[in-house]
């Protein structure tokens, strides 16, 4: 797979207008893209239709999380359409019950460990006392993939420890987190540059505003390649 296939670039514009003038722009370059739910009411869901039909590989980032029956339910309304990757919370319940929805349709179920957002901090907020941010998020980690999740979610900083979990090493780890060498980090807290990330294991990098954000995304996503290419 080329570098190029790797990127998935989040489109977290505030309207499909500005999502399609990103897809224009990037069009014959990148090929990965990711909706989520900022753009989601306002017609993300007949955007991310259109890209698949145009041929792109979609990666429908919802992180549900509900009761079984209405995952299920979600998921299999969301099989035909058949987008590449689809985000649901990483509580094995969840993760089951969105496996059994996907049936045996081709859409990965990816699992969320914890946000790249979140630090220890945090977790003391949300009341998770004790344990390193990174040993939980493998713990989940590895609860998701053996509830049937294909892959996780994950941390630049957690690439080494899944790659190193036996349940986890074959599986499709996607990043997000990635800032190249010279990006603002924003509200991100665990980072890592899109070399390091890919030396680590990761089989696929998020990256949102680095390139949405920059004068000129398809400069932005050049250098991104060029930078993974020459480290
Ligand atoms: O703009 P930036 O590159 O920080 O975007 C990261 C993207 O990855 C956002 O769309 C965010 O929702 C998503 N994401 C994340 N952390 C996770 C899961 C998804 O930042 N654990």
């Amino acid at each position: 797979m080329s570098t190029k296939d790797k990127i998935i670039v989040a489109l977290d514009v505030e309207s499909c207008d500005k999502a399609r003038s990103i897809l224009e722009r990037l069009d014959g370059h990148a090929n990965f893209f990711k909706i989520g739910l900022g753009l989601i009411g306002k017609g993300g869901l007949e955007l991310a239709l259109e890209m698949k039909k145009r041929g792109l590989h979609v990666f429908l980032d919802l992180k549900l999380f509900d009761i079984s029956n209405t995952i299920e339910n979600a998921v299999s309304g969301l099989c035909e359409a058949k987008f590449d990757f689809l985000t649901v919370q990483g509580d094995p319940q969840v993760v089951k019950a969105a496996v059994k929805g996907r049936g045996a349709y081709g859409m990965k179920i990816l699992a969320v460990t914890f946000l790249t957002s979140l630090d220890r901090e945090d977790l003391n907020q949300n009341m998770i006392k004790s344990g390193a941010i990174e040993d939980l998020a493998v713990s989940r980690a590895e609860k998701a993939i053996l509830a049937g999740a294909d892959g996780v979610i994950a941390s630049p900083k957690e690439l080494i420890l899944l790659r190193n979990n036996t349940h986890c090493t074959k599986k499709i780890i996607v990043t997000p987190g990635i800032r190249p060498t010279k990006s603002a980090i924003n509200d991100q807290k665990r980072v890592a540059t899109p070399h390091e990330a890919l030396k680590n294991g990761a089989s696929y990098l998020v990256i949102g505003r680095p390139i949405y954000q920059a004068e000129d995304p398809l400069a932005a996503f050049k250098e991104i390649q060029k930078e993974i290419s020459q480290s």
